[in-house]
């Protein structure tokens, strides 16, 4: 290679990484469809409930904490920790929901009401969390 060649493919690598963006931005379409998973047991209404609470608003209160829900001890009491929900916890919690409720609150076994395993991989929480993000901050409401 030329020096000239050289200083074009650095400055073609220099653009491409400044291009990158610095964390991965989850797919809301492919999360619309992850959210099948949920809907049998969730809505985004304020203030409804199914089998679990609303998501609505989620990003406003603590873990356990829905009005009228008979929540689970240890979502309750891991609601001392969780306090609010947010981006970090919600990740964490939708791809292992017993074992991180568990490791919140120090039990080994730990037992919420929600009957389901959770999502595959952190990149689907990525993906779910960027189609729902707008309801958990209560500034859109769905069905
Ligand atoms: C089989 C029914 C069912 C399915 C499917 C389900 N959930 Fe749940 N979910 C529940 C129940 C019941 C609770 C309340 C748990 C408790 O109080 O112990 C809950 C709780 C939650 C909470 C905590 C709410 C709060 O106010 O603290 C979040 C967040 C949540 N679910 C998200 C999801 C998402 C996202 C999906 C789909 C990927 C999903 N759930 C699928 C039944 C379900």
């Amino acid at each position: 290679m030329t020096m000239r060649a050289i200083a074009v493919t650095g400055a073609i690598l220099m653009t491409l990484s400044l291009a990158t963006p610095a964390a991965a931005e989850g797919d809301a379409a492919a999360g619309e469809k992850l959210y099948n998973k949920c809907r049998a047991c969730h809505v985004l209404a304020e203030g409804k409930r199914r089998v679990g609470p609303s998501l609505f608003g989620l990003f406003e209160r603590k873990a356990g904490a829905f009005p009228g829900f008979a929540h689970s001890d240890d979502l309750v009491a891991a609601g001392e920790v969780i306090n609010p929900w947010n981006e970090d916890n919600f990740k964490q919690y939708i791809v292992a929901p017993n074992e991180y409720i568990g490791s919140v609150i120090g039990k080994d076994k730990a037992r919420t009401k929600m009957v389901f395993p959770g999502l595959k991989n952190e990149k689907e929480a990525e993906d779910i969390l960027a189609y729902l993000k707008p309801y958990f901050l209560g500034e859109k409401e769905g069905k």
